[in-house]
């Protein structure tokens, strides 16, 4: 299967990789070169590159660039060892969406499992990253494919809301969340996306709605608080977002504002679908009770763009970065493999 997006957020050229510095859209869209593990780690945790899947592909590739530091060594053992450190400075830069560790753990199993000198493993290990890279853009066309098929019948032509950014930017390309969007809009199916902006990082106001514009697909940007109005409304006839990690029983860790979305869906009986590749699934913890749950900077939420918000002193921050959506308030769970009931995921484990 090909798809030719011209959002293409992690690029692979001239022996380094580029990323489309998601910081900076969607007023200016700049290739950022990455060169080595440490400045794939920054920009992870910077987030010039962020979503799950995307997260995953580049970390892989990170492991890749941090291998190829490795000089001077025809001990194989030794190698292992410091990639390793690569590979653990890579682990510490963002602590939800599971397909952190899933694409380094695969990455790390192809240098163990490769008995060959160590170029024949630093080779090994690009191509194990352009493989992850390939595989989220089958596996978002397949979730696209699935998520169309579930969709309400009715009407037919849907009004669809998502959060965050869950699109090309956040994965290999295509997406997951708009990977689904972007089907239905090709099939003829949708009448418009709703975008929540997504405070504190706006990426629904920043990315969600770029992509939509690059595309054609009518978009209208609202803000996280308007949401429930629109319900209300009758203004939205289904959502669908992506996910960072989703625990065995099918409870969901997503952008913050995700769970606050799922429980005035149930309210307003407006299907609330999940989209996410298996990669996503971390079969591992019973429930998202376990998922660890990032906090970041007090300064994304004390600041609009240059602007301070609220007094210079003497006000306390809480900003986690994540909420957790309880399995009963979805819908269905749209992967690769098929859309299941949170209660029916362990039957996609392989
Ligand atoms: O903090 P971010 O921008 O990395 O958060 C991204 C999300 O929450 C996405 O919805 C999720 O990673 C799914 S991306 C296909």
């Amino acid at each position: 299967m090909t798809f030719s997006s011209q959002v293409n957020p992690i690029i692979w050229q001239d022996d380094m990789v580029y990323l489309v510095d998601q910081t900076l859209l969607p007023h200016q869209y700049t290739l950022k070169s990455i060169k080595t593990a440490q400045e794939m780690a920054n920009a992870i945790k910077t987030m010039v590159v962020r979503g799950a899947p995307a997260i995953g592909v580049s970390a892989a590739y990170g492991i890749y660039l941090g291998a190829r530091e490795i000089e001077h060594t025809e001990d194989r053992e030794l190698f292992l060892k410091n990639l390793e450190k690569i590979a653990q400075i890579l682990g510490k830069t963002r602590p939800t969406a599971v397909n952190l560790f899933w694409a380094i753990e695969r990455v790390m199993k192809v240098a163990k499992e490769t008995v060959a000198d160590v170029d024949t493993i630093k080779k090994k290990l690009l191509l194990e990253a352009q493989k992850i890279q390939q595989e989220d853009i089958e596996t978002c066309l397949a979730i696209g494919k699935e998520g169309l098929a579930i969709l309400p019948k009715t009407p037919e032509k849907l009004t669809i809301l998502t959060h965050c950014n869950a699109g090309a930017l956040a994965t290999a390309g295509y997406g997951t969340a708009l990977g689904v969007i972007r089907s239905a809009w090709s099939a003829g199916r949708l009448k418009r996306v709703f975008a929540d902006e997504t405070r504190p990082r706006l990426q629904g106001a920043k990315l969600t709605t770029w992509e939509c514009v690059q595309e054609g697909i009518d978009v209208t940007l609202i803000t996280d608080n308007m949401a429930a109005h629109c319900m209300k409304q009758g203004m939205i006839n289904a959502v669908v977002v992506g996910a960072d990690r989703i625990a065995a029983n099918g409870d969901t860790a997503n952008k913050i504002g995700t769970y606050g979305l799922a429980v005035v869906s149930k309210m307003h009986n407006v299907p609330f679908f999940v989209a996410a590749p298996l990669s996503t699934v971390d079969f591992s913890l019973a429930t998202g009770e376990q998922i660890p749950i990032e906090e970041r900077n007090n300064s994304e939420i004390s600041y609009v763009g240059e602007t301070l918000i609220c007094p210079e002193q003497g006000v306390d921050f809480y900003n986690p970065a994540f909420d957790v959506t309880n399995a009963d308030l979805i819908t269905a769970i749209i992967t690769e493999k098929g859309s299941v009931k949170p209660s029916e995921l362990l039957t996609l484990k392989g």
